[in-house]
């Protein structure tokens, strides 16, 4: 049994003393003593790392949410990308009795053995960002993320649709993905591979970039010391893409819609943002960091002694340097495509 259901027991003692407290004049907050009613609830999170800006924004996301003004105590560790870091990670907390964990896990398999040690011992995981791939999926209370196929077909449609426009055929491109065996990899990847397959498109090659500026430019450098006729960079997100245009120009060549290629990313970080105003990323596919809130929502429903919801996704957007593709289709469903303008930058929390 999750130990939230010992926690609901306590709950309803802060329902009666919040009640006792109101009708004597008191404030249960200044109550004298180390009463149960005022403690913490502890979350132990674990995170990726520091790859990206993305990665950056989530986990301010994350502590700016569970603060101890709110009445939380936050463990973060950063895992530096590798799993195994992940996995003490999730057994200190459970060492440590935390009364939830969060998991942003950096791949999606392997995570069967540890996420069974936190449920024998009754510690709800929730998942946040990329999924995890487990038998039995009642391992986690909850998932909070994005469709990242849905991102990459967004990515697609919105290349098909502006190669048409511009009378560009038989598109070269090449693939710098992110982290294998993540999740944002994995479905990024399928869903460019399956647009090459539908529309004829020829992929020199494909790469892991880490998701980091430093690899995503060594893997363009090599990239463009092999091909001379690369029309499109697909990169699976923003670091990546500065990484590649730092290249694309130190090896002399241009990123644009008047320039030798044009670069598609995902993410639209704020940096990245920039990068689309002056065309040198032509396509970028907002991927929503901003899980906190939707956790918080989560836990603040576990606590109350009732059922989350399993999947909660957050809202994205598409960011073009034009307005030449006004919307794409994906399925049966229509995505407006926004030039990104300064205000628009602004106006943005990430
Ligand atoms: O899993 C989300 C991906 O991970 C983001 O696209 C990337 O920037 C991050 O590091």
């Amino acid at each position: 049994m999750f130990k939230n259901h010992r926690r609901r027991w306590l709950g309803a003692g802060i329902v009666l003393l919040f009640a006792a407290a109101v009708s004597s004049g008191c404030s249960l907050l200044s109550s004298s003593g180390d009463s149960q009613e005022n403690k913490a609830i502890t979350i132990g999170f674990s995170q990726v790392g520091a790859e990206s800006d993305w990665r950056t924004a989530n986990s301010i996301s994350i502590k700016e949410t569970f603060t101890e003004k709110k009445g939380y105590d936050l463990i973060f560790l950063d895992a530096q990308q590798k799993q195994e870091n992940q996995v003490r990670a999730i057994r200190s907390f459970i060492q440590q009795d935390v009364d939830y964990i969060v998991l942003a896990p950096v791949i999606e398999t392997g995570w069967d053995t540890v996420l069974k040690e936190a449920k024998s011992v009754g510690i709800p995981v929730i998942i946040v960002d990329r999924m995890v791939d487990v038998t039995d999926e009642s391992l986690y209370a909850a998932w909070v993320g994005t469709d990242f196929r849905l991102q990459g077909e967004k990515a697609c449609e919105w290349l098909k649709a502006y190669a048409d426009k511009q009378g560009m055929t038989g598109l070269n491109i090449v693939n710098i993905q992110g982290t294998l065996g993540a999740t944002a990899q994995i479905e990024r990847t399928s869903a460019l591979e399956a647009a090459a397959d539908r529309y004829g498109w020829n992929i020199l090659e494909q790469q892991p970039g880490e998701y980091t500026q430093a690899r995503g430019r060594e893997v363009m450098e090599g990239m463009l010391g092999k091909y001379g006729d690369i029309d499109v960079v697909y990169c699976e997100n923003d670091n990546e893409a500065f990484g590649a245009l730092e290249a694309i120009e130190a090896a002399g060549k241009t990123a644009g819609p008047d320039g030798d290629m044009i670069v598609i990313s995902f993410d639209a970080v704020r940096d990245g943002l920039w990068d689309v105003i002056n065309g040198k990323i032509a396509l970028d596919v907002e991927c929503n960091p901003m899980h906190g809130p939707k956790v918080e929502q989560i836990i603040m429903r576990m606590e109350e002694g009732k059922k989350p919801a399993k999947y909660t996704y957050v809202k994205e957007g598409l960011f073009s340097m034009d307005d030449s593709i006004e919307s794409v289709k994906v399925g049966e469903n229509e995505y407006k495509v926004k030039k990104v303008t300064e205000d628009l930058i602004n106006s943005r929390p990430y």
